[in-house]
C-alpha cells in the first residue's frame, strides 16, 4: 500500500469516530509512524511495509478511542524544544508559549538585569522552565510540581534537550523552596478550570489528562490566591511574575494581585483575544 492510501484510510477511521480534525490527526500519526515528512509523502507517495501499515492502524485505533494525539506520538514542540508527554502530565498548549515570549520580552527590555534566579511553579512537563532556562543560560531555574509523574517527564525533557541550568523539585507551590530564597522571575501556569466544568470538558482532556493539572477549585482561582499569598516574600523587589489565566479570570486575579501588594504591569491577550497572561510586579512604596 502507498502512504497516501494509508493516510486516507486513517482519516476515514477518525472521521467515523467523530474526531474533530480527522485529517490533521491522521497526518500526524501517519508521518510519525512512517518517519517521513509531509512534503516527501505528498511528492513521492512511497510504498509502506505491512508492519508500518499495521502500526498506523494501531495508533489510529487509539486516537479513535479518544487518546490525545500528543500522547500517542509521545511528544510536542514547545518554544522550539521537543517535550515528551504521556499519561500523567499535561500536554503543553500553544497559548503557554505566549507566557514565555512575554517574560523574555520583559527581561530583554531591561538588559542590565538578566534574571539570575527563575522559579516556575506548577511546572508539569517542565516546558516553561526549560524554555526560560534555554533562553537565559546563566540563570538558575527551579521548577516545582506536586506530581511525581509530571516531574519524571520534566527531568527527562531537561536531559533530552541538554538543558543543565534547571532543577526540578517535588512539593506544593513554594514549599520546596528554601526559606529566604528570592527570585527575579516567577512564572506559573496553575490549574485554573472550575471544578464544576471538569465533567463537561472535551473527552481528550477529561478522560486522559490529569485532573490535578486542571482543577482550580470552585471558582477556578484557588491557585492564584495561594500563589499571591506567598509570592511577595519570594520575589525580588524589581522582580516580575507571569501567570497564565483561564477565560474570564483576569479581573478577579488582578484584584487578588492588588490586595497582595502587587501592581499589574500588563494583561496580554492571546490570538483568540482572550486575556491570557498576567504580568505583575511588587508595588513600590506609595
Ligand atoms: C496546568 S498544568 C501546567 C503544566 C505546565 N507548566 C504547562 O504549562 O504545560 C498545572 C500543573 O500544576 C501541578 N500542580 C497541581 N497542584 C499543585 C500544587 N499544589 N503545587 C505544585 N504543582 C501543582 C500539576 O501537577 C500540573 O503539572
Amino acid at each position: 500500500m502507498r502512504i497516501l492510501d494509508a493516510l486516507r484510510a486513517a482519516t476515514e477511521t477518525l472521521e467515523r469516530a467523530g474526531i474533530d480534525d480527522p485529517l490533521a490527526d491522521a497526518e500526524i500519526l501517519t508521518w510519525h509512524t512512517a518517519d517521513i515528512d509531509r512534503l516527501t509523502a505528498f511528492l513521492d507517495n512511497p510504498e509502506i511495509s505491512p508492519q508500518i501499515l499495521a502500526r498506523i492502524r494501531r495508533l489510529t485505533t487509539r486516537r479513535a478511542k479518544g487518546e490525545p494525539v500528543q500522547y500517542i506520538v509521545g511528544q510536542v514542540e514547545f518554544c522550539g524544544l521537543k517535550i515528551s508527554v504521556g499519561k500523567g502530565v499535561l500536554i503543553p498548549r500553544p497559548e503557554t508559549e505566549l507566557l514565555v515570549e512575554e517574560a523574555v520580552k520583559a527581561v530583554i527590555r531591561q538588559p542590565a538585569s538578566l534574571p539570575a534566579r527563575i522559579l516556575d511553579l506548577c511546572t508539569g512537563s517542565g516546558c516553561i522552565a526549560l524554555a526560560l532556562a534555554k533562553e537565559f543560560p546563566t540563570a538558575k531555574v527551579i521548577g516545582t510540581d506536586i506530581s511525581q509523574k509530571a516531574l519524571r517527564y520534566a527531568k527527562k525533557n531537561a536531559s533530552a534537550n541538554n538543558i543543565t541550568n534547571v532543577t526540578f523539585m517535588k512539593g506544593s507551590l513554594f514549599a520546596p523552596i528554601k526559606r529566604g530564597t528570592t527570585f527575579d522571575l516567577i512564572t506559573a501556569n496553575p490549574p485554573y478550570i472550575l471544578s464544576c466544568e471538569i465533567p463537561g470538558l472535551q473527552t481528550e482532556v477529561r478522560d486522559w489528562e490529569p485532573h490535578g493539572a486542571l482543577d482550580g477549585g470552585n471558582d477556578g482561582i484557588d491557585f492564584y490566591r495561594e500563589i499571591f499569598n506567598h509570592a511577595g516574600s519570594c520575589l525580588k523587589p524589581a522582580g516580575s511574575l507571569f501567570m497564565e489565566l483561564g477565560y474570564g479570570q483576569a479581573k478577579a486575579v488582578a484584584e487578588i494581585a492588588s490586595r497582595s501588594g502587587f501592581e499589574i504591569i500588563a494583561v496580554i491577550r492571546d490570538l483568540a483575544g482572550i486575556q491570557r497572561i498576567l504580568h505583575a510586579a511588587p508595588a513600590g512604596p506609595s
